[in-house]
């Protein structure tokens, strides 16, 4: 029996859906606790492209359950759409292959608005959300006004919670943002339809894992997002409204610290960013353009084309730190041929100050100058390796240098999307 935690280290993106989907190979169970339709993870299966925003991509693997935990918020809408695409696609998802927590909080139609609404009054000051409702969902789970996945399992419930939340949204989108109200009993309607579909997944998640852990199988928690959008210890405000550190996989599944067995810590191999927020090595030239171009970075959910940078190694050790990370997926290392020299950024200069951690003010996180040291690229193609020693010596150095300024080891390199694209270094549920 093992539990591990997979979290991104810098802004998200860092290929977590390949990396979930390789070790879900030696996962019984794999669970998502927290974040929503905002992520996108793009796996490749044979050739076949699958895109997934909410339910845990170890769904591919036949075999394997996957959870949804009561930290996510919940898109009913977006979710039936990846069942339906998937069976499709010939992978049937039935309850005994994904449970829902009972508790996750469910984004209505108004929180969608709401976010989109304020994004476009914001014009020059945008946090460049995805606009998926995701931050008002999470503060009517604060405000405790949540509709909860449970209350979509009774209509009369449902209508009864949505009556007062309906009054004070539509009040606040037509008075504030100057939309439109929205249609409480199509609303009602169309969310108890879904809730009708849901009910058969829909379950006390806590006990389901529990059950697992006693009859010893390997849990798996995915993380959505990276370190530095979590609500609290990334660059706020332009961060997302959940905690993405590991230790929100214990809250956000229902199971406690004692029983995570590791962290592993995703690392892309260079920066990158989607939206608005301080970027300190970000690189507005024809490198940048570049690693773009070779690394297709667009985002997954919105399309947009990722902002890239330089490997930034202060928010790599800020991750270690705060997720407890035991070791590193390096992913993307592939990207890198062909780009010579290469910068590492180690420090920041703030003020005329050398600093090591980022500020906790986005003005001057925006403000630090990165502080780089340079070491030498490779031209080879490393797409077809599948062991370390057969990597150029500057892609091992490269990496080495990484696990030196990180304090923890490598266990997985990725150099390419396909699933075979993969060195595995150490078995983390070993
Ligand atoms: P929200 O999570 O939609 O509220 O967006 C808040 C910020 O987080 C924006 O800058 C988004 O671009 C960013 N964000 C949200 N989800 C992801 C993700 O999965 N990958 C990368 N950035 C994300």
């Amino acid at each position: 029996m093992a539990v591990v935690i997979v979290v991104g280290t810098q802004w998200g993106d860092e290929g977590k859906g390949k990396v979930i989907d390789i070790l879900t190979q030696r996962a019984d169970l794999v669970g998502r606790f927290q974040g929503g339709a905002n992520a996108g993870h793009t796996i490749v299966v044979e050739g076949k492209q699958f895109i997934l925003h909410l339910i845990p991509s170890g769904i591919l693997h036949a075999t394997k359950r996957c959870v949804i935990g009561n930290g996510v918020v919940l898109d009913p809408k977006i979710l039936l759409q990846e069942i339906d695409a998937l069976a499709a696609s010939g992978v049937a998802v039935g309850p005994e292959r994904l449970a829902i927590s009972e508790r996750a909080q469910v984004i209505m139609p108004y929180h969608q608005a709401i976010d989109c609404g304020r994004e476009e009054r914001k014009a020059g000051a945008k946090l460049g959300t995805t606009g998926r409702g995701i931050g008002p969902c999470y503060e009517d789970k604060a405000a405790r006004t949540g509709v909860r996945a449970v209350d979509l399992l009774d209509p009369q419930r449902l209508k009864d919670k949505l009556a007062p939340r309906l009054e004070e949204k539509n009040f606040y989108l037509t008075h504030n943002l100057h939309g439109q109200p929205l249609e409480a009993e199509a609303v009602w309607r169309e969310y108890a339809a879904y809730g009708e579909r849901l009910a058969p997944y829909v379950t006390n998640v806590s006990l389901l894992i529990d059950e697992a852990l006693q009859q010893g199988r390997h849990i798996l928690l995915e993380g959505a997002q990276g370190t530095h959008l979590d609500i609290d210890h990334g660059t706020y405000p332009f961060v997302t409204s959940s905690n993405t550190v590991a230790g929100a996989a214990c809250a956000g599944i229902g199971i406690g610290p004692t029983k995570i067995g590791h962290v592993v810590g995703l690392v892309k191999a260079y920066t990158t960013r989607v939206g608005a927020g301080p970027f300190p090595t970000e690189l507005s030239d024809e490198v940048g353009d570049r690693l773009q171009e070779r690394g297709a970075e667009f985002g997954a959910t919105t399309g947009r084309r990722r902002r890239c940078g330089w490997l930034d190694a202060v928010l790599l050790r800020n991750a270690v730190r705060l997720n407890g990370i035991s070791s590193l997926a390096v992913t993307k290392l592939d990207v890198l041929c062909g780009t010579s020299p290469l910068k590492i950024c180690t420090a920041y200069k703030l003020g005329g100050r050398l600093i090591h951690c980022p500020p906790p003010e986005a003005e001057d996180l925006a403000r630090c100058e990165p502080v780089y040291e340079e070491v030498a690229g490779w031209e080879a193609e490393i797409s077809g390796v599948r062991k370390l020693s057969d990597l150029p010596a500057e892609a091992r150095a490269y990496l080495a240098r990484i696990e030196e300024l990180c304090g923890a080891p490598v266990s997985l390199v990725s150099v390419g999307p396909g699933r075979e694209q993969t060195i595995l270094v150490k078995d983390v549920f070993a």
